[in-house]
């Protein structure tokens, strides 16, 4: 079946005082209907750029597209007429922020936020009933005293609150593409589970998640297929249980390690040792051997390519033939 979107080679930078800063480079990966496909990787590693580019919110400058194409029933969203770019996002296309207030207008009431994205995608439907409509979202994300928050304006809600609003926001149209960057992160415990129910359920009506987090313990829990960042390239990309029971490249072998400890309250916590190098300055080679227990000379030389290795697992080092299973 063909997937829903393709993100072919998309290289982007930002032009720094510094210089060019690469934040995501040639990567690839594609998003099938129904499907929650995880996106995981340290900090900074190029996660939320790349979901940025394709909901095309990049603020151009600073970023520039350097090559790339990221299709969407057969047009690239990266040249797509801005008037058609907005009528995708909401109902086709929609994404959930780290950060609520990028979605949320400061002076309108909650529910007359909701409402209006309601009638502005079904004028049919009459004031009241979007109303209704809103307020049944607020329940069904967790709001508590959903008839009252529909008259708050968003300031005067708790960053949670304002969270679970975005979420409504982001799914109340069924889109067929939801991306949701760390959606759950300011969210306590029994509130994240009620979310990730809601995006489990969305894929159930055949719409194609992109779940990014650096929580693997979620992962496990969300997502059909993996993709590994690492450095602004993916490393890594696998069916998930291939992923945690088999991980090929050392970086995800790391990652794995420390959920591992922190699980077992490990005395001795595993975490990878070093850090992401800046993306200003990327060494030649593959971007993870300086902190790789397996590098040899030729890793620092040129760069892995993301390789088959076996059925719907692709993996980006030179070594992980040679490497014990
Ligand atoms: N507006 C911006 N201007 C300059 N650099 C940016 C901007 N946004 C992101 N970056 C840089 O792009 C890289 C990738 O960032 P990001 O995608 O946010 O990482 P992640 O979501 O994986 O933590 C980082 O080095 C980050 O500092
Ligand atoms: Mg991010």
């Amino acid at each position: 079946m063909q997937p829903l979107v393709q993100i072919r080679n998309l290289s982007v930078v930002f032009d720094t005082e510094d210089g060019p800063l690469m934040a995501v480079d040639d990567l690839s990966v594609e998003l099938r209907r129904g499907e929650v496909l995880g996106l995981v990787g340290e900090s900074g590693c190029g996660k939320s750029v790349t979901a940025l580019a394709l909901m095309r919110l990049l603020p151009r400058p600073p970023a520039r597209i350097l090559s790339g194409a990221i299709l969407f029933e057969g047009a690239d969203l990266l040249d797509l007429p801005v008037a058609q770019l907005r009528s995708l996002r909401g109902r086709r296309l929609s994404m959930i922020f780290q950060e609520p207030m990028n979605a949320l207008s400061p002076l309108h009431k909650v529910g007359d936020q909701l409402a209006e994205t309601l009638i502005l995608h079904d004028p049919k439907i009459s004031g009241a009933e979007a109303r209704n409509r809103a307020r049944e979202w607020l329940v069904r994300v967790g709001m508590p005293d959903p008839e009252l928050r529909l008259d708050d304006y968003p300031h005067q809600l708790s960053g949670g609150m304002r969270q679970r609003v975005m979420i409504a926001m982001a799914l109340m149209l069924h889109p067929d593409v939801v991306i949701a960057d760390e959606p759950t992160t300011a969210l306590d415990v029994t509130v994240q589970a009620q979310i990730l129910d809601l995006l489990r359920a969305m894929r159930e009506r055949d719409t194609a998640v992109l779940f990014i987090t650096h929580d693997l313990g979620v992962v496990w829990e969300m997502c059909d297929r993996v993709a590994v960042m690492y450095a602004a390239r993916i490393v890594e990309q696998a069916q998930r249980t291939a992923l945690f029971d088999r991980p090929r490249h050392p970086y995800t072998r790391g990652l794995l390690r420390s959920v591992v400890s922190l699980a077992n309250r490990d005395a001795t916590l595993t975490t990878i040792e070093g850090q992401v190098p800046s993306a200003l300055h990327y060494p030649p080679g593959c971007r993870f051997a300086p902190r790789c227990p397996f590098a040899q000379p030729r890793c620092i030389e040129s760069i892995p390519p993301l390789e088959s290795a076996g059925e719907e697992r692709l993996v980006a080092c030179w070594r992980w033939r040679e490497l014990p299973r």
